[in-house]
């Protein structure tokens, strides 16, 4: 169905947006980027060419090549440009309505056979698909930030599309050396969903007083042997974009305690407190600014990271639980999509399913609060001696 003279259309030239024009530019395609705004339009097009300078400079691409993927892309204001593709990703802002009315405006501009993509990272692809009038032709498709560098992509089937289409986005996306894994129209898909507790119960330990940012950030990457730790992760991420995810999943899950976003990063996301891009996070950043020094006790982080893991692992057999991703793909999606330093279930059955069950078990009867509570297949595992991966 698709090929490599498939024109690729994307709409929103942000972040993502040039990101991902760039990697199937690169892989061969003839790109054609829409944005309403000319100022964006600009600054990708300036982008996309300093990043292309930048591997040539590094001697992994040669300036023939670079020029050649340059000029694959084209740039548009008018929505009419797209009538060729016969792919088009969406990277807009993460509104439902605005997506919503976009979908509806492109179905009047392309071809039938033309595949309509979302980039949402929490965002109903069914809501997304029912603005259509053929809501089969519309899927998920999620890139990770930076696009170019993040190897994975989640390709999210709606509930109206077409059986034969979640396969064939894969391919092709594949086949632009991504690492695809299939995840269900779920709020937060794989990653924006498993990923949740390392920073709610970091926050939590934080807010309970065990430990300060410092510490518990030392914690994991000293344990864990995570890159970075939670609290310099929403810094970087951003505190803004950290918090509307959490509360875009909690409410979307029915308000679930697992998911419930914390008090302490919503009151820096109204203080516009957001991390690294405002100066001010967590952490202060800017020249001369000594960072807190961890408390490094090891038998306190070796409980906090006990208590995050536990709660990663039980959102992970959660989602295997619930059909959210197959073992495999919920594997790769944490290592390949936010860099975790081992695949969760592999991590659990490391441990040992029985002591994550009891660390659950003993939060849970300590707390006696919904969030702790282990999920159902994991006691299934022990009671039957099972390994989360056989
Ligand atoms: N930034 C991330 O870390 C990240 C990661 C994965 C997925 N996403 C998702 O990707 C999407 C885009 O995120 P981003 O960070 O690139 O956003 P961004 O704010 O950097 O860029 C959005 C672009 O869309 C344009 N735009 C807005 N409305 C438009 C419309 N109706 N038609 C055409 N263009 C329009 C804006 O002018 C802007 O250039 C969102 O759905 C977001 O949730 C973001």
């Amino acid at each position: 169905m698709f090929s490599k003279n498939t024109v690729i259309g994307i709409v929103g030239s942000g972040a993502m947006g040039a990101g991902i024009a760039q990697v199937a530019a690169t892989a061969g395609h003839h790109v054609i980027v829409f944005d309403t705004s000319s100022e964006a339009l600009e600054r990708a097009k300036g982008n996309l060419s300093s990043s292309l300078t930048k591997l040539v400079e590094k001697q992994k691409i040669t300036a023939g090549v670079a020029a050649e993927i340059n000029s694959k892309i084209a740039y548009e204001t008018g929505l009419k440009h797209l009538n060729r593709c016969g792919l088009i990703i969406e990277a807009i802002v993460e509104d439902l309505q605005v997506k919503r009315k976009l979908f509806t405006e492109l179905e009047g501009v392309v071809s039938k056979e033309c595949v309509l993509a979302s980039n949402t990272s929490s965002l109903s692809i069914a809501s997304i698909a029912s603005a259509c009038l053929d809501s089969t032709r519309v899927i998920g498709i999620h890139f990770f930030n930076p696009a170019t560098h993040m190897p994975l992509v989640e390709v999210i089937p709606g509930i109206t599309t077409k059986a034969t289409l979640p396969e064939q986005c894969k391919e092709l996306i594949s086949s632009w050396g991504k690492v695809c894994v299939l995840a269900k129209d779920t709020p937060g898909f794989i990653v924006n969903r498993v990923a949740r507790s390392f920073y709610g119960e970091s926050i939590r330990i934080y807010e309970e007083g065990i430990a300060g940012f410092a510490t518990i950030d030392w914690a994991m990457k000293e344990f864990g042997g995570f890159k970075m730790g939670p609290f310099e992760l929403m810094d970087f991420i951003g505190n803004d974009i950290n918090y509307k995810v959490t509360e875009s999943v909690w409410e979307q899950f029915f308000y679930e305690p697992r998911f419930k976003p914390s008090l302490t990063q919503k009151r820096l996301y109204e203080a516009r407190l957001f991390g690294r891009k405002s100066g001010s996070g967590y952490y202060q950043y800017g020249e001369g600014v000594a960072m807190p020094l961890p408390e490094k006790n090891a038998k306190l982080g070796k409980i906090i990271f006990k208590r995050v893991l536990a709660m990663l692992i039980n959102e992970a057999i959660d989602s295997v639980y619930l059909g959210v991703g197959s073992k495999e793909d919920i594997e790769l999606a944490m290592t390949k999509g936010v860099n975790y330093p081992k695949g969760l279930l592999a991590w659990a059955d490391e441990i040992g399913l029985e002591e994550v069950l009891e660390t659950l078990s003993t939060l849970y009867s300590d707390y006696q609060e919904d969030r702790y509570r282990p999920c159902i297949l994991l006691k299934q595992w022990v009671a039957n001696k099972q390994k989360a991966i056989s």
